[in-house]
């Protein structure tokens, strides 16, 4: 598959803010220019836009069908086999297409063994309605489970990764996967636009990136030496501080990257970011601002963004 995919959460979510235009006349043009520009990694979610982001793919891939490598995934509310099969065939339904390249389970549930939801898996495998599984949000424990679970691989894990999010690097997720021929999707991998240098404490996104603790005033002040890395190596390069943080997620190894994107232009930069060659000393220069980047979240940063959003 393609380093660079493409993220779907943003078509028909309300969350995200950009319209009924954009789901239905945008959507379709964002991933026809993917495929256009050898981008066949397209992430979607049964429960992105309660099944309208997974139209829209299903909509846009028309006549392309062979030409994508779709992933989508099973929220699991009460995954046990049955359901977990009968979602399966919702999501292909709404794909239009008979096979699911990558189903995934979108988040662990802790009440339902992963042996249980992993059955539900095999059945579709099994049917031929599923080629590959993997799982999303899972720990490096609960990722080795599902797979002693599955008895098969289980090829991929869908976690938050960026030069903002580094938790798959200390939790050896990363390492992981480079070690045993899994893949890290990392989603999430511009920190929702945070790390295209754009925002500002005077001009932050709203709707869904309004709850994102990284758009406080307080980060994006923090996310200063980080920003100055990537404008500086953008300039080097002759790109945008987006595509080089696009670029230095795709050169660690086995590590994919779906952005979102709003416009087909987004699009374009984003696949050309596949292209970009860091250096080594970029590279580790991206890192050490990375790793010195502190941004205050968690229960440290609720009160604040609580504070944000109230209208006085
Ligand atoms: N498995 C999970 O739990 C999970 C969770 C979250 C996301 N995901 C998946 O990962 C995908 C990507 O994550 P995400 O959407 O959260 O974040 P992202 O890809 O880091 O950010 C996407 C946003 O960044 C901005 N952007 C995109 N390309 C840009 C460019 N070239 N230059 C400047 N800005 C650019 C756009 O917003 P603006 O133009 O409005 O600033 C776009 O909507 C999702 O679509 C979804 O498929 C999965």
């Amino acid at each position: 598959m393609s380093a660079i995919g493409l993220g779907c959460w943003q078509f028909g979510s309300m969350e995200w803010g950009y319209g009924k235009e954009y789901l239905e006349k945008e959507a379709v043009e964002i991933v026809h220019r993917a495929l256009d520009l050898g981008i066949d990694l397209i992430d979607t979610a049964e429960i992105y836009g309660f099944g309208k982001s997974e139209r829209a793919v299903g909509r846009a891939l028309e006549g392309r069908r062979d030409e994508a490598f779709i992933a989508t995934k099973v929220f699991p509310v009460l995954p046990i086999p049955p359901i977990v099969e009968q979602r399966g065939r919702g999501s292909a339904r709404r794909l239009e297409t008979d096979r699911i390249d990558l189903y995934q389970i979108h988040q662990p549930n802790p009440l339902v063994p992963i042996g249980m939801q992993m059955q539900g898996m095999r059945k579709l495998q099994d049917a031929g309605l599923v080629k590959h599984v993997g799982v999303s949000n899972f720990s490096l424990g609960k990722w080795k489970a599902a797979e002693k679970a599955h008895g098969s691989p289980v090829i991929s894990n869908q976690v938050q990764y960026s030069l903002a999010c580094r938790g798959p690097d200390h939790s050896g997720l990363t390492a992981h996967a480079a070690q045993n021929d899994r893949l890290i999707i990392a989603y999430s991998p511009l920190a929702q636009g945070f790390l295209s240098a754009k925002y500002d404490a005077t001009n932050a996104p709203g709707g869904v990136r309004a709850a994102n603790s990284l758009f406080l005033p307080e980060n994006l002040e923090r996310g200063h030496e980080l920003i100055t890395a990537l404008r500086e190596v953008a300039k080097a390069h002759d790109a945008t501080p987006a595509q080089i943080a696009l670029a230095w997620v795709i050169k660690r190894k086995n590590v994919v990257a779906i952005p979102g994107a709003s416009s087909v232009a987004q699009l374009e930069k984003n696949a050309a970011a596949a292209d970009i060659d860091l250096t080594e000393d970029e590279d580790a220069r991206l890192t050490t601002a990375s790793d010195n980047f502190r941004p205050i979240q968690g229960a440290a940063a609720l009160p604040k963004i609580i504070r944000k959003r109230l209208p006085f």
